[in-house]
């Protein structure tokens, strides 16, 4: 890859391990920047493990972690050597503020090898990106991808103003620490602490300091980082990506909100969202636009426009590499080529509030009455949100789980309408599940698939799509 067009493309992390290691690496290899997905990863850990790690990666990763205890006691519970036959897999803890040795053992360990297996056989930047939504296994999460080196850590779907100075602490052998939300409690938030010397009982090896770069969706997100990085070891916001609400995944909903008659909030963005890139190319970092750029003409767009390159999802999410399920991807990239995948702005979907972007496929819960037929279990529990309940404890609740269990534990009927279960939906996209339980997709535009197929059946490579995305720059890529 000539030096020009080097890391014009970010991919975006996609959760749940849509953005897998081998994407990741392939993408690094050609020069642009490969993203692990690092949402839920403890979850496909356990799924990968049940099905008897069968190209033996992880068992491969694990055997360079410093700390052996912890990845014997992980294969004595869930690595089972040629895969689970019959019967359910059994599933990680679900969160808490108080997790589980176990659980702590999941994380980090699920961290290390996904950036370990993207890092490896080349020394091309690896980013690992996770959801601010999601913040309690933060200091886990972000202490094990450091174990391995990781070179960025991006976030989004929340201001992660903490990010930055856990990553000090953890280098600098303090325990680290993070505040999660808590509804309804005096303080409004818990400290999620982890004291990893005492956890391994020992020192860390030495480890580098990975930059940050967090998502945001405008100039005064971007500058609010920046703002705030004046306070922080200087370097620790190495740039940005700026989403678009085009953009498949989570969205930032609009912010002069319109609503029906029922009083729900419709996907209707105006002036106000519209993102002023000269003020963010101000702020003198670098930026990478995403949302529906995933075109020579629009990374010429995203360039004119200030930016180092674009950040796209889609385009790497459908290619070879991805680790959507396969038979899914063929159905979605088929449909795609005839121009006949709908996707749609969900602003109920999602348990976390923000909108969502879902592609519309049959038998997915997408659709109607696969949503309805579907019994609303909460097993997994990623995206719970802690609230203090009244004898003073903390309780773990999401509006897509159970109705009546909701609202036993304090949360509002009408929060749970047409929400979705993305825990679930997710894990079985990527495979990652026990048969019965309904996909959900998320995905943008995908009119990039008429350029990259020559018929329904057709497919394409992470380095297929890299090179038509570069094809306009001068010089060319290799
Ligand atoms: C399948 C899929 C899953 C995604 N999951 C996440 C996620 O977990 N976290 C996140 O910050 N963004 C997520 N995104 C958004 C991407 O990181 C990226 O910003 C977006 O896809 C760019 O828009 P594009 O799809 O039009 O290229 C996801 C996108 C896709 C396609």
């Amino acid at each position: 890859m000539s030096k020009k067009t080097f890391g014009m493309i970010r991919c975006g992390g996609m959760g749940v391990n849509i953005s897998c290691p081998r994407l990741a690496k392939a993408l690094a290899m050609l020069g642009q920047y490969g993203t692990v997905s690092g949402v839920a990863l403890e979850r496909v850990l356990v799924a990968i493990l049940q099905r008897g790690d069968p190209d033996g990666n992880i068992r491969r990763a694990l055997a360079t972690f410093p700390f052996q205890a912890i990845v014997k006691e992980v294969m004595e519970k869930y690595f089972v050597d040629g895969g689970v036959k019959k019967g359910r897999f059994k599933n990680a803890p679900s969160f808490t503020i108080n997790p589980s040795g176990l659980l702590i053992a999941l994380v980090v360990c699920a961290n290390y090898s996904f950036v370990w297996l993207a890092k490896e056989g080349h020394d091309h930047p690896i980013t690992i990106n996770y959801l601010e939504k999601i913040a309690m296994p933060h200091p886990f999460a972000v202490l094990g991808a450091m174990l391995a080196n990781v070179d960025f850590i991006t976030m989004g779907a929340g201001m992660a103003l903490l990010i930055p100075e856990m990553i000090v602490d953890i280098l600098e052998g303090r325990p680290a620490h993070y505040e999660v939300l808590v509804l309804g409690s005096k303080s409004n938030s818990h400290t999620v602490l982890f004291d990893f010397e005492s956890f391994f009982g020992a020192k860390l090896p030495t480890m580098k300091k990975p930059g940050f770069i967090p998502v945001v969706s405008s100039y005064v997100a971007a500058n609010a980082f920046v703002r705030l990085s004046s306070r922080l070891p200087k370097g620790s916001i190495s740039g940005f990506g700026v989403e678009e609400n085009t953009a498949a995944g989570h969205n930032a909903p609009p912010r002069r909100p319109v609503f029906d008659a029922g009083g729900n909030m419709l996907p209707v963005y105006g002036e106000k969202d519209v993102i002023d890139y000269a003020r963010i190319a101000s702020l003198g970092l670098p930026f990478w636009i995403g949302g529906n750029y995933a075109s020579p003409k629009k990374l010429a767009e995203a360039l004119a426009l200030g930016a180092q390159g674009v950040q796209v999802g889609s385009i790497f999410a459908l290619c070879e590499e991805s680790g959507m399920d396969q038979r899914m991807r063929r159905r979605l990239r088929a449909l795609g080529f005839f121009g006949k995948l709908k996707t749609n702005q969900d602003m109920q979907v999602s348990p976390t509030g923000y909108p969502f972007m879902v592609a519309m496929l049959e038998g997915t819960v997408a659709e109607t009455k696969v949503f309805e037929n579907r019994e609303r279990i909460c097993d997994h529990g990623v995206l719970c949100t802690p609230y203090q309940k009244s004898d003073g404890t903390i309780g773990y609740r999401c509006p897509s789980g159970p109705i009546d269990h909701y609202v036993a534990q304090g949360g509002i009927r009408e929060d749970t309408e047409g929400r979705k279960c993305l825990c679930n939906g997710l894990l079985t996209t990527a495979g990652m599940n026990n048969e019965g339980e309904p996909a959900i997709v998320t995905l943008g535009n995908v009119d990039f698939l008429r350029h990259l197929m020559t018929g329904p059946e057709s497919s394409y490579t992470a380095e297929n799509a890299v090179r038509w995305l570069l094809s306009e720059q001068n010089p060319t890529p290799p």
